[in-house]
Order: C-alpha cells, then sequence, then structure tokens
C-alpha cells in the first residue's frame, strides 16, 4: 500500500503520531481505559505505556524524565492539563526509582505487582495477596484490587509529595518534596502527621535525611489522633480526633468539578495549594494554567530559619529571601550582592563569593570595602555584637578584623558575621543595613547581573555610595532595590551635603508623576460623576484613562485649603508624596494644579476601604485580617522611617485603608497633613466625648509627632482583630461601647476570648490574638513616649521581638493631669 501523504485525514494521523513520539510517549488509543489485569504488561516503549482512569484526567504509567525517553518513572499524573503534573511515583526510601527504555510492569498470578528493568531485573514491587488488578480510579487513586472487592494497595495511602481531594493522611504519614521542579530525588523538606498529635513541616538535610528545628507546627500535641484531610469538596483541613476542622490555608473552597486541585509540598517547603480549570462546559480554548490559591506557612521565607544546628534557612547559604514578597505565594532568592549562584539549576545550595576571599595571612585592610545592602539581616549569624556604636566605627570594626566577612548595622548595634550567611531576610520591616566585605578591585560587582551601568560618587567622610543609574531588563527585586538605593542616596544629600547632584535625583524620582489638565480629568471622571468617597482633604470621584487600556483612577479634588498654598509649594509636596514607594501606600500618578483646581490622581484600588471589608456582612477571614495589619505596618514603617523625609500621616482610619485586587492593604492620603498646614491646629469640637482614632496629644500643646500615627495604628489594629468598630453604642454591654477601654479590660482578666467571640479561626490562633491585642495596648498608651515606634510594632506584630506586658494606657496620664 502506498501512503498517500496529500490524504488529509492520514496527514493528521501522522502528525498525531511525530507528536506523541516527541513526546516520548506511546500513549493508547485516547480515550481508551482499562485495567492492568493478571498476565497484561506495560512497556515503557511500545503501545501500552500507560492506563487511564475513567474520566481520562489521569494516567498511571511510564512518565519520561528527559527529552530522550531514556529514563522512565512509574507514576500517575494529571493527563488534561498543560503541563500534566506527576501527583505519585514509584519510591525505594523516598527516593525516585528510575527505570530505562524497554522496562515494563507487570501483574503476577501471585499478585505481585513488579517493575523489572530493561535486563529482566526486578527494581520495584508491590505484594499485595492475591490482587487480581490495578486499577486508576477517577480521583487518582492507584489501587491493586483483588476477587472480593477489597483494595489491598492504594496509592493514596502511599502518597509522595502530593495530595489530591478526596486523599487523606493519617498518624505516621508523610509527605516529602522533590529536590527541585524536574528532579524527583528525595527533597529537602517534609510535612509529617505524627502520632503525637502534631502535624509538623520540617527542614531535611541531604544526603542523611535528620530533621532539623521545624518551621511549622499545628501545636496540637493532644496526644490524640490527627489526620490531614484534602476532602472531595476540595477544602485542606486538619482535624484532631472529634473536635473541630482547622484550615490549613485560607483559600477559598473551589469546586473538584470544575477545578483540578492538589496540594503539593514545593521543592522550596511550602505546601500549597494548585488549582486548574477544567474547562468542561466551554472549549474557550483560554490558556488555562495552575495557580497557587493557598500556601502553608503563608510566610515561608520568615518561617523557615536554620538555628544553631545548621541549615541555611530558606534560600540557603549566602543568600536571601524577599520578605515583602511573602504574599506573592513564591519565594524570592537572590545571592547577596557580590556573589552567585553555586548552581541556578539547583538555587538552594545557596551563593558562593564572586571575588578571592579574604585570607588572614598577609590581610590588608585598605584592600577592602563593602558593598550595601538595606533592610537586610542575617539573624543568628553574628559573633560579636557591639553597642552603642554609629555605622562608621562599625565598618572599620569589620574592615579590622580578616575573620569578618559582613557586618549589619541597626541603629546604634553593630554586628560582625562570619561567612557563610545563613537566614538572609531583606524587607520593609528588617531594621539592619547588611554591608558585604568585598576586595576594592572587585566593588563593583555584579559580573553576572543585569545592571548596565554602575556609576560611584564620593559621599563625604570617603565612604562610597552606589548610584545604580541606568537599568535594563533587571527583575523586579533589583528595581525595588534600585527604588530603595535611590531614595538612601538622596536622602543622604539632603541630609548631609547640599550637591548638585541633589537636583539631578529628584527631577529623577520626580519624572515619573504626571501633570494632567483640569479638561483631561472631568473627561477621565465623566464630569466627576461617581463619588468613591469625601475625606477631611476632599472628595474622590472615580474615574478611568481612556489612553492607557481605561486604567482606572482615583481622583482627589483637594478642598480650598489646598488651593492657598503657593504654585511652587504645592508642586513640591505633591512631588515629595510621589517620591515614596511601597507596596502598602496608594501610588500617586500625577496631580493636576490649575487656578483653583488642584487634584491629585491615583490608582484605583478595587476592593475599596477597609472600612468596608471589616464591617460589611460577613466576617472577613483571620488570616487574611492578620496580613492586612502587617501591610498597614510596614506601609506605616517605611512613611515614617525609610522615606525619602518624614511623613506623619495624622490621620490612620480604616477609611483611609484601601485594599486591591489581591487585598493587600495599601494606606492613602498620606502626606497631605502637611499639604493642608492648617488644618494640623484642629480642635477637639469632632470628638467630644468619645475616643477616635486621635491621639490625646492633639487637645494639648505638646509637639505632635510621628506618634500619633501609632495610637491611631492601635485602634485600627483592635478593630481588625475585633472586627468592630472602636465606638460602638449598640455594644452587648456597657464596658464594651469603647473598643480601647474595653480591650484593655478583656486582656487584664484574661478574657481574650472575649475579643474575638464567635470567630473560629481567631480562636484557634488565639496566641497570635494575644500578641495582636498587647501591640495595640502599647499602641494606645496616652502618653506617647511609652507608645514604641512603628519599627518596633511591625517587629513584635511579625514575633520577631517579644512582647512585654502592657501597662493600663491611661495610667499615665491620670498620674500627671
Ligand atoms: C492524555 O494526554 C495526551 C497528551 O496530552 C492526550 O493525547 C490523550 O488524549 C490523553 N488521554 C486521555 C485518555 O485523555
Ligand atoms: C477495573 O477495576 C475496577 C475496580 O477497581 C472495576 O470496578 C472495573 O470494573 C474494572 N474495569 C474493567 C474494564 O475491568
Ligand atoms: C509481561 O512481562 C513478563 C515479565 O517481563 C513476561 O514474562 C511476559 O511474557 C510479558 N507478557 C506479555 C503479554 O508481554
Ligand atoms: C495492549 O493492550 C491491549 C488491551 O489490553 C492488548 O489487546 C494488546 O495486545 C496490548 N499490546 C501489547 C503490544 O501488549
Ligand atoms: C532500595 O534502596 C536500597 C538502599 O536504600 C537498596 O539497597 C536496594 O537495593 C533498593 N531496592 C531496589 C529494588 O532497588
Ligand atoms: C489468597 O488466596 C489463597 C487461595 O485462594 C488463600 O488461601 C489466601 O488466604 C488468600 N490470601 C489472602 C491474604 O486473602
Ligand atoms: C469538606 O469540608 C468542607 C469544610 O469543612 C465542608 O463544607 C464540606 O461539606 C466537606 N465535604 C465533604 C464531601 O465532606
Ligand atoms: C470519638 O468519637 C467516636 C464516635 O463518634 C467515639 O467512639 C470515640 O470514643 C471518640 N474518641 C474520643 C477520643 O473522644
Ligand atoms: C461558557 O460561556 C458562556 C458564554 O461565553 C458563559 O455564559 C458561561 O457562563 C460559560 N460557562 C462556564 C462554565 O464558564
Ligand atoms: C541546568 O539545566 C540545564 C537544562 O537542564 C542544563 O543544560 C545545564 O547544563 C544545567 N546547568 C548546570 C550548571 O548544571
Ligand atoms: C574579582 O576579582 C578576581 C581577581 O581579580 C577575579 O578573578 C574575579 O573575576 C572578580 N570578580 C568579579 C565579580 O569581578
Amino acid at each position: 500500500m502506498v501512503m498517500d501523504a496529500t490524504n488529509p485525514s492520514l496527514l493528521f494521523l501522522l502528525l498525531l503520531l511525530l507528536l506523541l513520539l516527541d513526546r516520548g510517549l506511546s500513549l493508547v488509543v485516547a480515550g481508551s481505559y482499562q485495567n492492568l489485569t493478571v498476565g497484561s504488561n506495560l512497556s515503557s516503549s511500545g503501545p501500552n505505556s500507560s492506563i487511564f482512569s475513567p474520566s481520562g484526567d489521569f494516567a498511571f504509567g511510564f512518565w519520561p524524565l528527559d527529552t530522550d525517553s531514556s529514563l522512565f518513572l512509574l507514576a500517575v499524573w494529571f493527563n488534561n492539563t498543560s503541563p500534566q503534573v506527576v501527583v505519585w511515583f514509584a519510591t525505594n526510601n523516598t527516593n525516585p526509582v528510575q527505570v530505562p527504555a524497554k522496562s515494563t510492569l507487570h501483574l503476577t498470578q501471585a499478585g505481585q505487582l513488579s517493575l523489572f528493568d530493561s535486563n529482566g531485573q526486578e527494581v520495584w514491587s508491590r505484594d499485595a495477596a492475591n490482587a487480581t488488578g490495578v486499577s486508576l480510579l477517577d480521583s487518582g487513586n492507584l489501587v491493586l484490587y483483588d476477587s472480593s472487592g477489597a483494595l489491598p494497595w492504594q496509592s493514596f495511602q502511599n502518597p509522595t509529595d502530593t495530595i489530591l481531594p478526596g486523599q487523606s493522611l493519617g498518624e505516621n504519614s508523610e509527605l516529602r518534596s522533590k529536590l527541585t521542579s524536574s528532579d524527583f530525588s528525595t527533597g529537602r523538606f517534609e510535612l509529617a502527621v505524627q502520632s503525637d498529635g502534631n502535624l509538623v513541616l520540617y527542614p531535611i538535610a541531604i544526603p542523611t535525611g535528620n530533621v532539623y528545628r521545624a518551621y511549622w507546627a499545628s501545636n496540637t500535641q493532644y496526644d490524640k489522633k490527627l489526620q490531614l484531610v484534602f476532602n472531595s469538596s476540595g477544602s485542606l483541613y486538619y482535624q484532631v480526633e472529634n473536635s473541630s476542622q482547622t484550615s490549613l490555608t485560607s483559600a477559598a473552597m473551589y469546586s473538584p468539578t470544575d477545578f483540578y486541585e492538589r496540594a503539593t509540598l514545593d521543592p522550596d517547603g511550602a505546601l500549597r495549594l494548585y488549582v486548574y480549570p477544567k474547562n468542561n462546559n466551554n472549549n474557550s480554548g483560554s490558556t488555562n494554567t495552575w495557580t497557587v490559591v493557598g500556601m502553608l506557612p503563608a510566610n515561608p521565607c520568615q518561617k523557615i530559619q536554620a538555628d544553631g544546628d545548621g541549615g541555611g534557612g530558606a534560600c540557603g547559604f549566602n543568600a536571601y529571601c524577599n520578605f515583602d514578597d511573602d504574599q506573592s505565594m513564591q519565594l524570592n532568592c537572590e545571592c547577596v550582592l557580590g556573589c552567585k549562584f553555586i548552581d541556578t539549576n539547583r538555587t538552594y545550595l545557596g551563593c558562593i563569593p564572586d571575588f578571592t576571599v579574604q585570607s588572614c595571612d598577609e590581610y590588608q585592610s585598605n584592600q577592602y570595602m563593602f558593598n550595601e545592602m538595606p533592610n537586610m539581616d542575617w539573624p543568628g549569624n553574628s559573633y560579636e555584637h557591639y553597642t552603642p556604636t554609629d555605622e562608621d566605627t562599625c565598618r572599620a570594626l569589620c574592615l579590622a578584623d580578616c575573620l569578618c566577612s559582613a557586618a549589619v548595622f541597626q541603629g546604634v548595634d553593630c554586628w560582625k558575621i562570619k561567612m557563610p550567611l545563613t537566614n538572609g531576610g531583606q524587607g520593609m520591616s528588617v531594621g539592619g543595613k547588611a554591608l558585604i566585605k568585598v576586595p576594592k578591585t572587585n566593588a563593583s560587582f555584579p559580573a553576572h547581573g543585569s545592571l548596565n551601568t554602575i556609576t560611584v560618587v564620593k559621599k563625604d567622610r570617603s565612604a562610597l555610595i552606589l548610584i545604580i543609574s541606568v537599568l535594563l531588563g533587571s527583575s523586579g527585586f533589583l528595581n525595588i532595590l534600585i527604588v530603595i538605593a535611590a531614595a538612601i542616596v538622596s536622602f543622604s544629600f539632603c541630609n548631609r551635603t547640599k550637591d548638585k547632584k541633589n537636583q539631578m535625583e529628584q527631577t529623577m524620582l520626580g519624572s515619573n508623576l504626571r501633570v494632567f489638565t483640569y479638561k483631561e480629568l472631568e473627561e477621565a471622571t465623566d464630569n466627576f460623576r461617581e463619588e468613591l468617597g469625601s475625606g477631611g482633604f476632599g472628595v474622590v470621584y472615580k474615574g478611568a484613562l481612556a489612553a492607557e487600556f481605561r486604567t482606572a483612577i482615583a481622583v482627589k479634588k483637594l478642598d480650598r485649603a489646598a488651593a492657598k498654598e503657593s504654585e511652587q509649594e504645592f508642586t513640591n509636596e505633591v512631588r515629595s508624596i510621589a517620591q515614596t514607594h511601597h507596596k502598602n501606600l496608594v501610588k500617586l500618578l500625577g496631580f493636576c494644579n490649575e487656578g483653583n483646581h488642584r487634584m491629585l490622581v491615583y490608582e484605583h484600588m478595587s476592593n475599596g476601604s477597609l472600612t468596608s471589608f471589616l464591617f460589611g456582612c460577613t466576617r472577613p477571614e483571620w488570616n487574611k485580617r492578620a496580613q492586612i495589619v502587617l501591610g498597614i505596618a510596614r506601609g506605616l514603617l517605611y512613611l515614617h522611617e525609610d522615606c525619602t523625609a518624614q511623613i506623619i500621616h495624622c490621620d490612620i482610619k480604616s477609611q483611609n485603608i484601601l485594599l486591591d485586587d489581591n487585598f493587600i492593604p495599601k494606606i492613602s492620603d498620606f502626606g497631605l497633613a502637611k499639604l493642608l498646614r492648617a488644618d494640623q491646629t484642629r480642635t477637639n469640637t469632632a470628638i467630644r466625648g468619645t475616643k477616635g482614632y486621635v491621639a490625646p496629644e492633639w487637645f494639648k500643646n505638646s509637639a505632635v509627632t510621628a506618634k500619633v500615627d501609632v495610637f491611631s495604628f492601635g485602634v485600627l489594629l483592635l478593630e481588625i482583630v475585633c472586627c468592630r468598630k472602636n465606638v460602638q453604642m449598640e455594644a452587648a454591654t456597657e464596658e464594651a461601647t469603647v473598643l480601647t477601654y474595653w480591650a484593655y479590660d478583656c486582656f487584664k482578666d484574661g478574657r481574650l476570648d472575649l475579643l474575638v467571640d464567635g470567630d473560629e479561626e481567631a480562636m484557634f490562633d488565639i496566641k497570635r490574638v494575644e500578641r495582636f491585642v498587647m501591640v495595640a495596648i502599647w499602641c494606645i498608651q496616652e502618653e506617647p513616649s511609652l507608645r514604641p515606634s512603628m519599627r518596633k510594632v511591625a517587629q513584635m506584630l511579625e514575633g520577631a521581638v517579644a512582647v512585654a506586658v502592657p501597662p493600663d494606657p491611661s495610667s499615665y496620664i491620670s498620674s500627671i493631669v
């Protein structure tokens, strides 16, 4: 027979064949499904390499590990997702069993499932007395069944790194991560359901397998049976025998009828809940992907920390993890400035210096200098601690010491550190500045980076600051770093030397601010039609920029007070607002300044204000609320300490916290208090008799400092914890009318449960509730000097430092007044 290649159907079949061969998989005719029965074989090469679940959603068989199909795993995978994902694989002591081409899987008469390699050597087997067949169920469970219908062996009871809806883990079972996304070898993390009733996540030492200190635990320890359950409606929780369920992540529930779902202990140590839309109704041809909808722990960067025993933390040695990305569901690991990854395919191994490491033979301190990294620390690494000291002394002390590889300076503290650096973390909430010692010849680091030009500018006192001026195709992280670096540079200049560069930097930073005409904004807001809200400074309208893909905007029309300022003053203030860049601040896009019309244009926040979120019909999840608290604290910390010039907000309240698509909180209206200077001498008429968000020093003649924001934040924090407004006339009891008083009473009486009554999630996390409430009570101290700084607040909230027992907020004041 002659093949006619012009025949369309034949051509199609040929293409299909090529496609299949290319994938290294020869599959049974699509849609066909069969059980593996006694006498029949699966073979890694040949037509029968896999069987399917009746729905076709899952396949079981030989999974090619490489493109040339020379090595296979015996595995179960999602067949209809792109990419296909392995959810179970055959292992020998947690190591994947890898077999060459021409290997076969065979069910013997005796009911033994055996895997033979190409030499006929048995490399894996499951002995299930009298099994008569192997079947892959629609749940993805691979089972051996016998003639009585019993299931003597199931993959669901022998999980690898993934569990599926309908699967649960009982005591003494575990998930083990893979080494990397493409390397199925035993990885560095384990999730264990322990017989003591605890669910625990451990880092593991490779290759010996000993465990380091746990980085997450359910802390149930009831000595009762605990189960990890992924139920068939897609709910992932753990449950101690006969007690209530606790969700593992804050993810909403996705219905398994519409989504493929899996929970996988990923190579980076996070247990992630993934979903993939099934598209069973609409053949939209849309590009579906696996999406992370939940993660445990919620902040792996901060949680996976090595202790004295060893291990490199979340990112390995000489690397660091970016805390500010915690909410992105991915771990962002980078090498410390001047270092490079040991192996870019296995970044967890960490980084090594990309320069000749100092040696104590012939050490000459004048041949070294420091690479600086802001907001960075390596907790628990130091071998020497000096205090009080200043930064110059800190640098000198480390330079003089041939053992010192880096120093961290914060406030008046200086820590000397040796390599390898572990537990590296960077984030807005991290106080320290890292100084990494490098040879002067190597000072203009990264040979492997993507920075194009690096200008070195001399600062007074001969220390150097690096201005990274041109940046192309850099990673998001570098961008952030550069913004921070630029901010620091301009800060230093403003404060120390009046330099021509100052002018230049300011225009550079301010230049992304757009100047709008009144007419443009009138059009964008459809003649100021839709009002989003009105605050102390004016009315906010919703709008959209037609020319820019209809980007939604919020336009704040400032009321007359602002119009009194001179044009120059107004522009300067606006520019200073524009120089703030932080994930927890609403971004200023531009402004309008035409005669009496003064307007500010912000990005629009789709989820409205915290007020409606907190005090709406349903109580928002505790985890989400806790994340919001941390976000607001970081934003305020940035305003107070980290931006070019300190900004005191003066009006922190739930209406001024907006929520973006991902419910990340953004502080709005900052910088306006200064703009409306006259307004700062407000009188107390508006708040008579009740305590609002307003700090008591407003009513006195004492100076207003950043501590007024700390006070307001404390009130807001209580509102978020308790999901109620500070003043509630219809409160259950009279004592509960004013939240700030009541919270202290509850705390004093050890009745925190009253504050989160009916909130099971919060009740379960009562330790954190307690921490938050204690921090709040510190914040609402009537005496400003007793209130902690926002830096301290952020650290306390995150659990980085202990929280002391707070005094009665009014005790100090009543003794003087
Ligand atoms: C399994 O996946 C392959 C490759 O994507 C596809 O060709 C095949 O039809 C699928 N099988 C079933 C039973 O859905
Ligand atoms: C495959 O095995 C299942 C039991 O797991 C059984 O219910 C089903 O009938 C079998 N199908 C075939 C085609 O033998
Ligand atoms: C299945 O494999 C076994 C062991 O390799 C072999 O003895 C048997 O002949 C094979 N059966 C078929 C039908 O290929
Ligand atoms: C593949 O499986 C089918 C159905 O069990 C069987 O009829 C066929 O002989 C098998 N092919 C080979 C090459 O084993
Ligand atoms: C399983 O691994 C052990 C070592 O961990 C090895 O001795 C044994 O041969 C392996 N079994 C098979 C079937 O490969
Ligand atoms: C397996 O079958 C044999 C013979 O039918 C029987 O004697 C034996 O008890 C069975 N084993 C199990 C575990 O069911
Ligand atoms: C799964 O758990 C959720 C939450 O506890 C519950 O609402 C749902 O009914 C459960 N589904 C099944 C099938 O048990
Ligand atoms: C849990 O409940 C079951 C029945 O619902 C009961 O038999 C068992 O004793 C209970 N266990 C404990 C520890 O209370
Ligand atoms: C399918 O598409 C139609 C029209 O585009 C839409 O109305 C319907 O909601 C879609 N169904 C699903 C399940 O996405
Ligand atoms: C990383 O992986 C790629 C593709 O698998 C390979 O080509 C490359 O050689 C690997 N690099 C290292 C350093 O092993
Ligand atoms: C640092 O200096 C050494 C020796 O001069 C050189 O081998 C190395 O490539 C340099 N590294 C970088 C990043 O420039």
